[in-house]
């Protein structure tokens, strides 16, 4: 299969790394705060939140497991049809326990919707959202967020994470595409 160009000469740095973990650390320690004595379930969403999921569960300090779900949602490339399939779900009840889903980023906000609606039918004792991006001027559905590391503008972003075309997840940086990034050759 025929991969896109690894075209990181053409990526503008939005996010740096240091700003990256120092929000990350902070995140962690509210959360490590507010569920204090508490039964902690983070549930990230695959792929795109295993990076952050991997670097906010070293900041979080009290006893907590961790689940995965993988989502996927028709349409084009880099836009979001609306459409919501669950391909993998989680391995382990969430009845009674106080779920946190770790999301990259929240654009339309259909997939967070859907999933929400999903496991609250599963009476967890609470449920809330922790993003590190929240892409609010895109917002379709109104969707709850109780953590967010950063507002992003209108715009495409890749790394820590965020891929376009399965590639650049592995940036430890958030960035914005140049001027040529998505041309063909
Ligand atoms: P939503 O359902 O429109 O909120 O889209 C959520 C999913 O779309 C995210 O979990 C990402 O996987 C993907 N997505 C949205 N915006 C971006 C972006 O700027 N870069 C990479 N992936 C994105
Ligand atoms: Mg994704």
């Amino acid at each position: 299969m025929a991969q896109v160009p690894w075209r990181v000469d053409r990526l503008e740095v939005y996010i740096t790394e240091e700003e990256l973990q120092k929000r990350v650390a902070e995140l962690g320690a509210q959360i490590s705060r507010d569920y204090e004595g508490k039964d902690l379930l983070l549930v990230a969403v695959l792929k795109g939140s295993v990076v952050f999921l991997a670097d906010l569960m070293r900041q979080i300090t009290i006893p907590h497991s961790i689940d995965f779900m993988a989502t996927s949602s028709y349409g084009a490339a880099t836009e979001s049809s609306g459409i919501v399939r669950i391909l993998k779900d989680l391995d382990i009840p969430i009845i009674g326990r106080n779920v946190l889903i770790v999301e990259d980023i929240v654009d339309t906000g259909h997939t967070l919707s859907y999933l929400r609606r999903l496991l609250l039918e599963r009476e967890p004792a609470s449920l809330r959202v922790v993003t590190l991006l929240d892409k609010r001027e895109r917002r379709e559905v109104d969707v709850p967020l109780d953590y967010v590391g950063f507002v992003v503008p209108n715009a495409f972003v890749v790394g820590y994470g965020l891929d376009y075309a399965e590639l650049y997840r592995n940036l430890p940086y958030i960035a914005i595409p140049k001027e040529g990034f998505f041309d063909e050759e």
